[in-house]
């Protein structure tokens, strides 16, 4: 089955790089939509960043005729990520004006799995209240919030760690890092 992934204008548009090669590796066939922001900062956080695959269908964001904007075309997840607090918001109270926000209603409605990954920091109280109630929805909220146990050494240790951590919700195998043990000290 089809996996939707999103990329908006928030910071960190290289989890969603990590992510769509990572799953077009093992052969899942990817929608993509990319917002206008969500290009803008693609292009400036990852120069030169390349998409092409021959399971990547890449649907433009105002194309609110596609499939994917259907609840008769069945897919297993879709990922948001990152999710912008324009996006989040858009989510959170209906308003599906382009293919992101449709598609996320979609599987809202059909009850398909859907994970956003927010960014932003500080929170203001209506960041938190659209995540609330998203989460209520059924959504699964898993902010882009990086942890430091695993000692990472670098961007990519970082990134692998938020995408094995939407891998893991969505139930496929990784070893993008190691499940923590208790240290012997
Ligand atoms: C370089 C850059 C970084 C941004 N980072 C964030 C962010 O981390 N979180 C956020 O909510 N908005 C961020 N924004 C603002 C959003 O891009 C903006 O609110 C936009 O309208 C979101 O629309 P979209 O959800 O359709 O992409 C950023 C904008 C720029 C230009």
């Amino acid at each position: 089955m089809k996996i939707n992934i999103a990329i908006t204008g928030a910071s960190g548009s290289i989890y969603a790089l990590k992510l769509l090669n990572f799953l077009l590796n093992i052969d899942y066939k990817i929608n993509l939509i990319i917002s206008d922001n969500g290009y803008k900062v693609l292009e400036h956080e990852c120069k030169g960043f390349k998409i092409n695959h021959k399971n990547l269908q890449i649907h433009d964001n105002k194309n609110l005729c596609a499939d994917i904007a259907s609840g008769s075309n069945k897919i297993k997840a879709m990922i948001i990520i990152p999710c912008s607090m324009g996006s989040l918001a858009r989510i959170a109270n209906g308003i599906s004006n382009d293919l992101i926000s449709r598609s996320a209603d979609i599987c809202l409605k059909e009850k398909y799995q859907l994970i956003i990954c927010p960014r932003e920091t500080p929170f203001n109280t209506i960041h938190l209240r659209n995540m609330l109630s998203l989460s209520q929805d059924g959504a699964v909220i898993l902010p882009c919030m990086p942890a430091f146990y695993h000692l990472p050494k670098s961007l990519d240790d970082i990134s692998d760690f938020l995408c094995g951590k939407v891998l893991d919700i969505l139930n496929i195998k990784h070893e993008l890092f190691k499940a923590w043990k208790e240290p012997s000290l």
